[in-house]
């Protein structure tokens, strides 16, 4: 098929000047149809929403099945080595129809594609060409360009890499996502009113076994001008909640026009765009929570009683090891301050077990850190050794896998006794949840009392809980008044409140948590 509009026309920087109409009738024969497999983190899943808008300008759709696609794009992770594998034996299934179709375009994009360009091609030599974190503006160019290379009966390896400098003079990662026109792409979205928007990129916390810093850059803050002008641009396009994104997204901060910008500054300016309901941000860094953090979450109603601050683990020796920068003492003081300013706010956490000089008795330490700051809920991973960084230069990896699995299971249990117990607290009381639309899991769909359709809902509390009620299909997007029946250990089970407040809900509403 071949499909020439005017959003699909070539600039000059991706085509060159003795481009010819030949070249030109290359890269628009094809299907248009694009296919995006996005892993790892909500960065990557907020990357993947901008290159689809970029590329749907240029007249490409989305599809589900990669076989039918002649675009296909896949967005990579390198925090653990099992999320390089599942990309690996992606690729490893498309090699022969790639060989068999001449237009099939394969591009790998992401955190692996920055740590290792040349790798990718060796081991999956079908990819047309690997592109950095912080060169994401460059796709649309690189996929013609295979597609020229391909009429030519040339397979050439386009590599697109670098990341930003601090000095100033980098301005490639900033610049691509600035690049960017802030219409976004609204069905890459977690749900038509929920949408993410990057504050800052990069980190320069160097914790010893995380391959972030060097796959994703320095830390660098996007300027709140910017960052105001895409949530309003959001808040138009029928957005209610944003999430703000930044590796340690609480150490923003950003000078503009001669005054200082820290975090809860920003809060303070998006609160004031009509049509946002509400504001999280993640993920947290333990020694950056600081008070006037906490205070604007206090005083601000659309800001969201929950943080996701990593202690990543229980034991001294072991924080130590990590380079974390901080002690259990130094977490339990934090978590002080946000019971005093923050009553009932939830906080979540990740772990990490099996990490080089975890004994048995720090493990225990790990479980017993669960039990007493008594998280909504914890990411807990076994550790993977990443080259590159510190810990895999240092330490060897001697913990078995079996070792790992285990202790990783003790720490899932112990998290779930907590966060059903905590959940049952819940029953009875009522929470304003943001309701997200039918429920992924939902199988009933029916009439309520009054003849109205009444299908299973899912949104999230205040506390970001999982709330799941029955409701027409129609209250997505608004905030409701749901009486919790039921817990599991990871879903509240509720019921709606009075159909009046359907109809008026709001934020104006008193937040419950
Ligand atoms: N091995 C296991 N887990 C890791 N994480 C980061 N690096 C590693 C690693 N090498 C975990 C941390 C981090 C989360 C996103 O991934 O817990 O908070
Ligand atoms: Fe990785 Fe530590 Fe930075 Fe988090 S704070 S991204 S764990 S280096």
């Amino acid at each position: 098929m071949s499909h020439v509009d005017q959003t699909n026309r070539l600039d000059a920087e991706q085509f060159p000047a003795d481009a010819t109409d030949l070249q030109a009738d290359v890269v628009t024969d094809h299907n248009h149809k694009l296919y995006i497999e996005t892993v790892g983190c909500q960065m990557n899943m907020l990357d993947s929403e901008l290159v689809v808008a970029d590329l749907r300008k240029r007249g490409y759709e989305l599809t589900r099945d990669v076989k039918e696609a002649e675009t296909i794009l896949f967005n990579t992770c390198s925090v653990r080595e099992h999320a390089e594998h599942k990309i690996y034996s992606s690729l490893g299934r498309l090699r022969y129809g790639a060989r068999k179709n001449p237009k099939k375009v394969i591009g790998v994009m992401g955190c692996m594609a920055q740590k290792d360009q040349n790798l990718i091609f060796q081991k999956a030599p079908q990819v047309d060409f690997v592109v950095g974190t912080g060169q994401l503006a460059q796709v649309a160019g690189l996929i013609d360009k295979a597609r020229i290379n391909h009429h030519n009966h040339v397979r050439s390896r386009e590599l697109a890499v670098g990341l930003g400098r601090k000095d100033g003079k980098h301005t490639e990662i900033t610049n691509s996502f600035q690049s960017y026109d802030p219409l976004r792409d609204p069905e890459m979205r977690p749900s038509p009113y929920q949408a993410f928007v990057r504050i800052m990129i990069g980190c320069d916390k160097f914790c010893s076994y995380c391959v972030v810093p060097s796959t994703r850059g320095p830390e660098q803050s996007r300027s709140p001008r910017e960052i105001l002008s895409e949530v309003k641009v959001l808040s138009d396009q029928g957005v209610k909640e944003v999430t703000l994104l930044g590796q340690t997204v609480n150490s923003y901060k950003h000078t503009q026009d001669g005054k200082l910008f820290r975090l809860s500054d920003l809060l303070h300016l998006i609160h004031e765009v009509e049509g946002i309901d509400r504001i999280k941000f993640v993920t947290s860094y333990p020694k950056d929570m600081t008070n006037d953090l906490l205070e604007a979450i206090r005083d601000l109603p659309k800001a969201t009683r929950y943080l996701h601050v990593p202690l990543q683990h229980g034991c001294n020796d072991v924080l130590k090891v990590m380079k974390r920068g901080y002690t259990v003492e130094d977490y339990r003081d934090m978590m002080q301050r946000i019971n005093e300013i923050l009553p009932g706010c939830s906080v979540s956490s990740d772990f990490i077990v099996g990490h080089p000089g975890e004994t048995e008795e720090s493990h225990q330490k790990s479980l017993a850190s669960i039990r007493e700051f008594r998280f909504k809920n914890s990411f807990i991973f076994k550790y993977s050794e990443r080259p590159g960084t510190k810990a895999a230069e240092r330490f060897p990896d001697e913990i078995p896998d079996e070792v790992k699995k285990r202790r990783n299971n003790e720490m899932l249990k112990v998290q779930n006794e907590i966060s059903e117990e905590d959940n049952a607290e819940f029953i009875g009381r009522q929470v304003e949840v943001l309701v997200e639309g039918p429920s992924k899991s939902a199988q009933k769909v029916g009439q309520d009392s009054s003849g109205a359709l009444a299908e299973q809902l899912v949104g999230r509390s205040n506390c970001d809980r999982i709330v799941v009620f029955d409701g027409n299909p129609r209250l997505a997007g608004t905030i409701a008044r749901i009486e919790i029946i039921d817990v599991t250990p990871t879903t509240l089970i509720g019921s709606i409140v009075t159909k009046e407040y359907q109809l008026h809900s709001g934020p104006s509403l008193p937040i419950l948590q």
